[in-house]
């Protein structure tokens, strides 16, 4: 498992990552959508350090994130924020056993940020680089300060993606399903903007759910075969249920409610099946949408059922670079050449 990685500039080549006996320290940096992070995180697990500069108050403005604008201001935070994340972990720069962010899915001018401060990292100090893949880092957000080990099956909700995810080594993670068009948070941010509920529209629409009734819209859930999902339709029919009512008049409560239970009852039913069908008892779940309150409510009464459940923490759900770190430590398929370009979509 564990990677041989040089840069150009020495010829000493190094074992980083699991399966090395010596203790690694890894800084990771994360700019793919709208927060700039940079971490230290020692031998994928424990977190040294964990700076996160939010972008929220910029983009709610705009009711979303505009990819110029979050692209400089990365620009802006990005030294400071590795500076602090150095300062928080007492730890200098030479004792960084590599250097890693994230090349991609995300926005290419923000990812690009990230991408050349960790080259410029590694070059500087002669250490190795290690892009990483934003959603397999979202996985790894899960070994984050706790002793969960393969085998289990993952469910990633992020604003970008929607999967289900075997994972049944350290190293490789096996997309068994994924939606075939809306992802988990992409129709909380719209399903929000539809009723009136400010950015960022995922968290709000989480806050207001729990005083509304549930039951009160029977909004359809998509038949789609295997692990996969779709929830356009669900969105539709949300704005069909909207028009039915004055603007001023709308039960925003209810539908928030309503469609925060179809959408969790759906995203339980697909992963319960799949860790049954391939007989694995430990559930995780990551991604910014596993800060959901009801999401994670009803994943975690999976124990009830025999199931161990694990979440990461609330501030390693939404985007932070120690589950970056923690994939540059764990995954075997990362990108180590300083060559390697962003990538906005896989
Ligand atoms: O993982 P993430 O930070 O960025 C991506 O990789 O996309 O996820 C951001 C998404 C957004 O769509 C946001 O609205 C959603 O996660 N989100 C939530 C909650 N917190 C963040 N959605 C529902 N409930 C939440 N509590
Ligand atoms: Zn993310």
């Amino acid at each position: 498992m564990s990677k041989q990685l040089k840069t150009p500039f020495n010829n000493q080549i190094k074992k980083i990552g699991y399966g090395n006996n010596n203790d690694q320290f890894i800084l990771a940096i994360e700019t793919s959508c709208d927060e700039t992070a940079a971490s230290v995180v020692k031998n994928g697990r424990k977190v040294i350090s964990n700076i996160v500069a939010s972008q929220i108050p910029t983009h709610q403005k705009y009711g979303g994130v505009v990819p110029e604008v979050a692209a400089r201001e990365h620009l802006e935070s990005i030294n400071m924020v590795i500076e602090a994340a150095f300062k928080e972990a007492a730890i200098l720069p030479e004792k960084i056993d590599a250097f890693s962010a994230t090349v991609g899915p995300g926005l290419v001018g923000c990812l690009l940020v990230g991408l050349n401060a960790a080259k410029t990292l590694s070059l500087v100090y002669n250490k190795p680089f290690i892009g990483i893949n934003h959603l397999n880092a979202h996985v790894c957000a899960n070994y984050l300060d706790t002793d969960l080990e393969p085998p289990f099956i993952c469910l990633l909700v992020s604003g970008g993606h929607t999967q289900i995810i075997k994972i049944t080594s350290y190293g490789d993670q096996e997309i068994l399903g994924e939606t075939i068009d809306d992802a988990v948070g992409e129709a909380y941010d719209k399903v929000a903007r539809l009723i009136g509920i400010p950015y960022p529209g995922g968290p709000n629409l989480d806050k207001l759910a729990p005083t509304g009734d549930k039951k009160r819209f029977q909004f359809p859930k998509a038949r789609v075969d295997g692990y996969n999902f779709s929830f356009s339709g669900l969105k539709t029919a949300v704005l069909r249920t909207i028009q039915t009512f004055n603007k001023d008049n709308i039960p925003k409560a209810d539908i928030a409610a309503s469609f925060q239970e179809t959408v969790g009852s759906t995203l339980l039913k697909k992963t319960l099946q799949a860790a049954e069908d391939n007989n694995i008892k430990t559930i995780a779940i990551a991604g910014g949408v596993a800060a959901n309150s009801e999401i994670r409510k009803k994943i975690f009464d999976l124990q009830n059922n025999g199931y161990k459940v694990y979440a990461p923490a609330m501030k390693y759900c939404t985007d932070n670079a120690a589950m970056v770190a923690s994939a540059a430590y764990f995954m075997s398929n990362v990108m180590t050449d300083l060559e390697v370009e962003v990538f906005s979509r896989i």
